[in-house]
């Protein structure tokens, strides 16, 4: 007699949503047992493998939707996550979806490195494959989309068959998806002959999908901001808040994101319209405050005020090769600065409108437990906000939550699930968390939710800010969580209290002898905060005390953290 797994009676679900989803299970595990695919009941549909490569989840977001596409259209779907890339034999795979994203400097995100180590090397012949790639990134990177590029090249030279083009999708993916969706299936219903769907096993929502219950980027839950506290000094150089929005219902795990829908700053939109001579024009007031990003040109607007204004300089940033320099030259640059190189009136506003891309929303790490604060999601935020070119400049979100939102404005939010960024299931294992500046907020999160199930592992924090006097961000918190025993460690490093900088990997290193013995004994290490130096620094450091304190070489401790890796045991959530 086989025994059907059951998901835990403290599975953060409710009863009804309990028995749907071991419904669901044990489905999915009959079908499997009649040699289908995981998502379909009919044994003789074409199976189809979805692997996504995600940072902070967008690409297994639509991984799933993809899914359910294929489902619907008579096909079997499998989704796993590149991380799981052997349980796709891919050898024998006949036919592939790539969705991923792009991280840090071109390179593939963190549940991608074994997949891409195992296919830029040795991977063999994949000549029996059809595939086809959906690569998610930001024309703000300089390597737009360099991992998707890659992955479809590798794929094509290691013999598999191009069902349909690669598609490159800025961070307004929806329609790109939607397009690359459409030839994808048409591509592939072409080449197989398919059978109807069947009304079996249907799609039914992941545990993810009830724990965003169904908010999404096109469909956030207007919140209300119920604190706005600062968690720096007023003299301190650089501003820090701490936010509380009430989220009635919204379900979400330590690890996971918000993101959060802002509007633009009025003083920003109303320099804009009075510089085109458009201040009478409340519908464009209301586009440019909602709808249009103004911070970020595109290159459409560069390219036409270039030509518009005549501007060689400007045009000659607009090739190709010269990328960097136009990326400098936008450093500290927006739409007005831009506006500003034509005369007044020398662009129509339906202009304008049609050459701005899209107002995006911006995620934040979420700084809670709803076990410790029911209803409530906290966030830890740095305020953009600089001078450039003569005047002030606001970042969008961080001073519309800042400044601008009000008890009654409506906060437009969703959740953004993490992948891989969870706590150990086994709550005996020990926590190693390294969090300067913002990146300490998930784990005020996961020490409260720690703390709330009784779990029984030790938790270690590394916390690093400018000054202990002007930004120790919930100093009060930590002592009261070392004097009950809920934290059993923590190490800070104020980098600018002393001449020499010091930072949380220092710490790391000065103990590492501890810090290694708390990894043999099965510690789960997370980092948060800067990608750009900080989480390299660290993953330095990381290396660096294995080798002296395990005694490894430098592969040796490479192979180590791979290990890590591997075992989930290793995570970042970097920005
Ligand atoms: C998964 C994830 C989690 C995150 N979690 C957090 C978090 O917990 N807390 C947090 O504070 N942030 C977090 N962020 C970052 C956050 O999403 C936003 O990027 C950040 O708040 C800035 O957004 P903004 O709209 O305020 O600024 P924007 O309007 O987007 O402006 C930022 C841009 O301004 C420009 N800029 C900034 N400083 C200068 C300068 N001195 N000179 C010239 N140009 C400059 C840069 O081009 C920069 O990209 C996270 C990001 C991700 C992806
Ligand atoms: N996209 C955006 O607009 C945006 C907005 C906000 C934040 N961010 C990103 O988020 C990051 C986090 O900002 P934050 O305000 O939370 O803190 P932060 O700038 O990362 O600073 C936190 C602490 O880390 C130190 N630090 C600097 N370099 C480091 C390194 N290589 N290794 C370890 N520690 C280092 C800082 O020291 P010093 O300052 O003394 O060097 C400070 O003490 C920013 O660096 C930025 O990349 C981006
Ligand atoms: C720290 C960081 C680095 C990034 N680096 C790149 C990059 O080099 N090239 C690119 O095209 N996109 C880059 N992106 C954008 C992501 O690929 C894009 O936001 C994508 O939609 C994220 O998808 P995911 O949620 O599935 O990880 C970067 C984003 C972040 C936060």
């Amino acid at each position: 007699m086989s025994i059907v797994p059951q998901l835990p009676d403290n599975a953060p679900f409710s009863h009804d949503q309990r028995a749907w989803l071991n419904g669901w299970i044990a489905g999915v595990l009959a079908a499997q047992a009649r040699g289908g695919e995981a998502a379909s009941s009919n044994p003789s549909a074409t199976p189809v493998t979805i692997l996504f490569g995600t940072q902070t989840g967008s690409a297994e977001g639509l991984s799933k939707k993809l899914s359910k596409e294929l489902q619907a259209k008579g096909f079997a779907p499998t989704v796993l996550g590149m991380d799981q890339y052997a349980k796709a034999d891919l050898t024998n795979c006949e036919r592939l979806l790539i969705i991923t994203s792009t991280y840090g400097d071109g390179d593939p995100p963190d549940n991608a490195l074994s997949f891409w180590q195992w296919l830029s090397g040795e991977a063999p012949s994949l000549s029996k494959m059809q595939f086809s790639v959906l690569a998610l990134g930001d024309t703000n990177y300089e390597r737009f989309c360099a991992f998707g590029k890659v992955v479809d090249a590798r794929l094509e030279a290691l013999g598999a068959k191009r069902i349909s083009d690669r598609m490159d999708c800025d961070v307004d993916y929806d329609a790109p998806f939607a397009e690359w969706v459409e030839r994808v299936c048409n591509s592939l219903a072409g080449a197989a002959s398919l059978q109807p769907a069947d009304g079996g096993l249907k799609t039914r929502d992941t545990s993810d999908d009830l724990k965003s219950r169904s908010t999404s980027k096109a469909n956030p839950y207007a919140a209300r901001l119920a604190t706005n506290q600062l968690l720096t000094t007023p003299t301190a150089s650089k501003e820090t808040r701490h936010f509380e929005i009430n989220i009635n219902g919204l379900q979400y795990e330590p690890g996971d994101a918000i993101g959060i829908v802002p509007e633009n700053d009025l003083a920003l939109v109303n320099a804009i319209l009075d510089h085109g001579g458009w201040s009478s024009d409340d519908e464009l007031r209301h586009a440019l405050m909602h709808k249009h990003d103004l911070t970020n040109p595109s290159k459409d607007l560069i390219q036409a005020i270039a030509s518009r204004a005549k501007h060689d300089d400007l045009t000659a940033l607009i090739d190709p090769a010269r990328s960097a320099d136009l990326r400098q030259w936008l450093y500290g640059r927006d739409v007005l600065d831009l506006l500003q190189l034509l005369p007044k009136g020398e662009l129509s506003s339906a202009d304008l409108t049609a050459l701005l891309k899209k107002l995006q929303p911006r995620l934040y790490s979420i700084a809670s437990s709803l076990k410790a604060t029911p209803g409530q999601v906290h966030l830890t935020i740095a305020q953009v906000r600089y001078q450039a070119h003569g005047r002030a400049r606001n970042g969008v979100c961080s001073t519309f939550l800042a400044d601008r939102v009000q008890r009654e404005t409506p906060v437009p939010v969703f959740i953004q699930p993490s992948h891989g960024f969870k706590l150990p299931t086994d709550d005996t294992k020990p926590v190693i968390m390294v969090g300067p500046g913002t990146g300490v907020a998930p784990f005020r999160s996961f020490l409260q939710e720690r703390k709330a199930t009784g779990a029984r592992g030790k938790n270690w924090l590394f916390f690093g800010e400018q000054s202990r006097t002007q930004s120790y961000f919930y100093k009060d918190e930590w002592a009261t969580m070392m004097t009950d025993g809920h934290l059993h460690r923590m190490d800070t490093a104020f980098s600018r209290d002393q001449e020499r900088k010091i930072y949380v990997q220092h710490r790391m290193v000065e103990n590492g002898e501890e810090l290694y013995r708390w990894l043999e004994d099965g510690a789960h290490f997370y980092v948060c905060g800067d990608a750009s130096r900080m989480a390299k620094d660290v993953d330095a450091a990381l290396h660096q005390v294995i080798e002296q304190h395990g005694g490894k070489s430098a592969d040796d401790a490479k192979a180590y953290v791979q290990a890590m890796k591997e075992a989930r045991r290793y995570a970042r959530d970097v920005y």
